[in-house]
C-alpha cells in the first residue's frame, strides 16, 4: 500500500487551513469501536468519503487499489482508507488509534478509529478520554458480543454520555427489522443494567452507505435519524453546567525578572483578571492580574484555552500546581479509591510503586490489591488477588504526597490518571478516582516532641540504615552480625532485622511470590525507619530482589541515611555452599519462586558499598562496613 492516499498523510498537510476553514462550528468528538471485521474501517471510510475529505487523485489510487485487492468485487472498498498500517493490512486487523478529521455543513468531527481486538483495550481508552460520544458497532449476523459489552462499559466508565448503537451489515441480513429489533433488545437490557440511561440505536451499511448521510429506502419501517443528522445534533461538552476554574499549571514562564506567568490550559470554568484564587496543594490565595496570550492580554478566558496567568502576589506555584477559584477549590488527598484499567501484559504487582500522572502532576503511587474486579459479561463484582491484563478492577491507590484531584465523574480531566511502570516506562493502567478515602484527611501526623534529633542526640550517633541485599546463602547475616557486633563493641546502639527471623513473626503471612516479596520489603523498611527515627544504627539482611522497594526504602530516609551494601556472591558460589541445602531442594522442585533459580535478583546498579565474597572474607568484609560507615580506621585493615 502507498501512503499517498492515506488520510493521516492528507490531513498533516492540510489540516490547519482545514480547520481554520470551519472554525466557527462545533467540534464533536467521538470513537467508534466493535470487534475485528464490524465494519469500522469501512464506516470511517464512508463518512471521510461523503463529507468530500478524499481529494481526487487519493481516490483514483483508492479505485485502482480496490481493484487490484479485489475483495469487493470493484467497489471501493472503504477500509483501505483507514487501514493505514501495514501491519493491519497483514493481519485484517486495526491496531493503533488514529484520529481522523472531517466537516459538515453543521459540525466538524474528530473521530478515534479505535482497534477491536481484545488485547488493544489500552487504545480503546486512549482512544475515549475525550470523547463525547461512541459509536459501537455491531454486526447485525452476530448480534451483541463479549466486546461490544467491554466496550460500552467502558465508554460508560470513562464518561461519554452519548452512545450510537450502530447495528451495521444489515445488507447481508436483508434489512430485516426483526433482526435489528432483537439486537436493540438485547442490547438495552445490558444497557441499563451497567447504567446507561439512554443510547440511539441505528440500522446501517457502511458498505452500502444505508442510513449514512440520509434515510434509507432499504429500511423503510425506522423512522430515525441518519447516522450524520444524528452526531450532527447531539450536544456537545460545551453545553455543561457552569463549573468552578481549575487550571493546572503546564509550565513557569520566568523570560525576565519583571515577568512571571502560569501556563497552562483551563481544565474547567473561567477566569478573568480580578479573580481571586488558590494555588494548591499549598492552598495560597492571590488574585488574576493579566491573562496573557500570543495575541495580546485578554478580558477573559474559559475550558480549553491554553494561556498564561500572572498573580497579583509573589506566590510558590510550579509546574503540576492547580490554580483555581478561591471558594472553590479541588480536593487535594493521598489515599483514594480508584477504578482501574489494566493495560499491560505483565500484572499490578500490589504495594510496588509506579508513576501516577495526572494532568500535570506526578507522584509515586502504589495500588493495594484490588478489592474486586468487574466481570464485563455479567457485571459481577469477582474478587481477585491482583489485576491482569484488560482487567477492571477497584482499587485503593495511596500517593507519596498530596494529589490535587476532583472525582472523575465531575471532571475528566482532574479525576483521570494513567500508570507508568518506573523501569520500563511503559504505560500500565489508565485510572478513575471515585473519592478520597476519609481516613486520608482524619489521621494526621502527631507532632511529637522528642524529635529523632534528641533521640540520636541522646544516643551519641547518628541512625543509619545498612541495607544488605544479595541472594540466599550470599553471607548478608553473616557478615550483618560480625558488623552489628563490632558497633556494639564500639558503644553504639544499634538493632539487627534478620529475613529468616522477622518471616517468623512479624511478616508470617508472607510468602515468596513478588508481591509478597514486595511487602516483605515495605514492612521492613517502614520498621527500620522508625528504629532510625528512635536513634538507632539499624541493619537488614534481606535478598530484597527488587531494586524498585530498595529505592523506595531509601526515598523514606534522610539523604545519606540509607547504606545499600551488596554482598555479591555469584549465583554458582552460592548454590556451591548451599549453607541451608534450599538450593539443591529449589533445583529438585521442592521449593518454588526461589531467588537466583525461579525467581528474579536484581543486583544493586550502585550501591554505597560492594562485597565482594570471593575476595575477602566476612571479617574483612565487617571491618570494611564499619569504616566506611563510621570513618573509623580499624586496627584489623
Ligand atoms: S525477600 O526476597 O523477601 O527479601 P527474605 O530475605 O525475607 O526474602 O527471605 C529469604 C530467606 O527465606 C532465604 O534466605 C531462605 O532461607 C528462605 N527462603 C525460603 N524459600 C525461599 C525462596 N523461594 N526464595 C528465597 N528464599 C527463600
Amino acid at each position: 500500500m502507498t501512503s499517498s492516499y492515506r488520510p493521516d498523510a492528507l490531513i498533516a498537510s492540510d489540516i490547519s487551513a482545514y480547520l481554520e476553514q470551519h472554525q466557527s462550528k462545533s467540534l464533536l468528538r467521538f470513537i467508534t469501536c466493535g470487534s475485528v471485521d464490524d465494519g469500522k474501517s469501512t464506516l470511517i471510510g464512508r463518512l471521510l468519503y461523503d463529507s468530500k475529505m478524499i481529494f481526487e487523485d487519493q481516490l483514483a489510487a483508492l479505485e485502482a487499489d480496490s481493484k487490484r485487492v479485489g475483495t469487493q468485487g470493484g467497489e471501493i472498498d472503504f477500509a483501505l482508507l483507514v487501514d493505514g498500517l501495514a501491519a493491519e493490512r497483514e493481519q485484517g486487523i486495526t491496531i493503533d488509534v488514529a484520529y481522523r478529521f472531517f466537516a459538515t455543513e453543521k459540525r466538524k468531527f474528530i473521530v478515534a478509529d479505535t482497534p477491536g481486538h481484545e488485547q488493544y483495550t489500552r487504545n480503546m481508552v486512549t482512544g475515549a478520554s475525550t470523547a463525547d460520544l461512541a459509536v459501537i458497532l455491531i454486526d447485525a449476523r452476530k448480534g451483541v458480543l463479549t466486546q461490544t459489552r467491554r466496550h460500552s462499559f467502558l465508554a460508560h466508565l470513562i464518561g461519554i454520555r452519548h452512545i450510537v448503537l450502530a447495528v451495521n451489515k444489515m445488507d447481508l441480513v436483508g434489512y430485516d427489522r426483526a433482526t435489528f429489533d432483537a439486537i436493540v433488545a438485547d442490547y438495552r437490557t445490558f444497557a441499563q443494567g451497567i447504567g446507561i440511561a439512554d443510547f440511539t440505536a441505528i440500522p446501517i451499511s457502511g458498505f452500502k452507505g444505508d442510513n449514512i448521510t440520509a434515510p434509507s429506502d432499504n429500511t423503510p419501517w425506522y423512522t430515525g435519524p441518519a447516522l450524520i443528522d444524528h452526531i450532527e445534533r447531539v450536544p456537545v461538552g460545551d453545553d455543561d453546567a457552569p463549573r468552578p476554574f481549575r487550571m493546572p499549571v503546564q509550565w513557569v514562564n520566568r523570560p525576565n525578572l519583571d515577568f512571571r506567568g502560569f501556563a497552562g490550559t483551563i481544565a474547567s470554568g473561567s477566569v478573568k483578571p480580578g479573580d481571586a484564587v488558590r494555588i494548591l496543594p499549598s492552598g495560597r490565595t492571590s488574585t488574576v492580574a493579566r491573562i496573557v496570550t500570543h495575541g495580546g492580554d485578554l478580558a477573559g478566558a474559559g475550558r480549553d484555552q491554553s494561556v498564561t496567568l500572572t498573580l497579583a502576589d509573589e506566590v510558590d506555584c510550579s509546574r503540576g500546581d492547580v490554580i483555581a477559584a478561591a471558594d472553590a477549590p479541588p480536593q487535594v488527598a493521598d489515599q483514594f479509591q480508584a477504578t482501574i484499567v489494566w493495560m499491560d501484559q505483565e500484572d499490578l504487582l500490589p504495594g510496588r510503586a509506579y508513576w501516577l500522572k495526572l494532568g500535570t502532576q506526578t507522584v509515586s503511587a502504589t495500588v493495594q490489591p484490588p478489592r474486586h474486579i468487574i466481570c464485563v459479561n455479567t457485571m459481577a463484582e469477582l474478587s481477585a488477588k491482583t489485576l491482569s491484563l484488560n482487567d477492571i478492577g477497584v482499587a485503593e491507590v495511596y500517593t507519596d504526597r498530596g494529589v490535587v484531584f476532583e472525582p472523575y465523574p465531575e471532571n475528566r480531566d482532574l479525576g483521570g490518571f494513567i500508570l507508568i511502570d518506573k523501569l520500563t516506562n511503559a504505560t500500565v493502567a489508565a485510572g478513575m478516582f471515585n473519592f478520597a478515602l476519609r481516613r486520608a484527611q482524619n489521621v494526621h501526623w502527631q507532632a511529637v516532641e522528642i524529635t529523632r534529633e534528641a533521640h540520636a542526640a541522646q544516643k551519641r550517633q547518628h541512625p543509619r540504615l545498612l541495607w544488605f541485599t544479595g541472594l540466599s546463602g550470599s553471607g548478608k547475616s553473616t557478615i550483618a552480625n560480625l558488623v552489628e557486633k563490632k558497633l556494639h563493641a564500639l558503644g553504639k546502639h544499634s538493632f539487627l532485622l534478620d529475613g529468616d527471623n522477622v518471616r517468623h513473626g512479624l511478616n508470617k503471612d508472607l510468602g515468596f511470590s513478588d508481591a509478597d516479596r514486595i511487602e516483605n520489603i515495605r514492612r521492613v523498611g517502614e520498621v527500620a525507619k522508625l528504629m532510625c527515627d528512635a536513634g538507632l544504627i539499624v541493619l537488614t539482611a534481606f535478598i530484597s530482589p527488587f531494586r524498585a522497594e530498595r529505592d523506595l526504602v531509601r526515598k523514606m530516609l534522610p539523604e545519606g541515611e540509607f547504606f545499600e551494601i551488596f554482598i555479591d556472591t555469584p549465583l554458582e558460589e552460592a548454590e556451591r555452599r548451599d549453607v541451608k541445602g534450599l538450593y539443591k531442594k529449589a533445583r529438585s522442585g521442592e521449593i518454588e519462586n526461589f531467588t537466583g533459580i525461579s525467581s528474579p535478583y536484581e543486583p544493586p546498579q550502585n550501591p554505597e558499598i560492594h562485597i565482594d565474597t570471593r575476595q575477602m572474607t566476612a571479617e574483612d568484609a565487617a571491618e570494611l562496613i564499619i569504616e566506611h560507615i563510621l570513618g573509623i580506621w580499624s586496627p584489623v585493615l
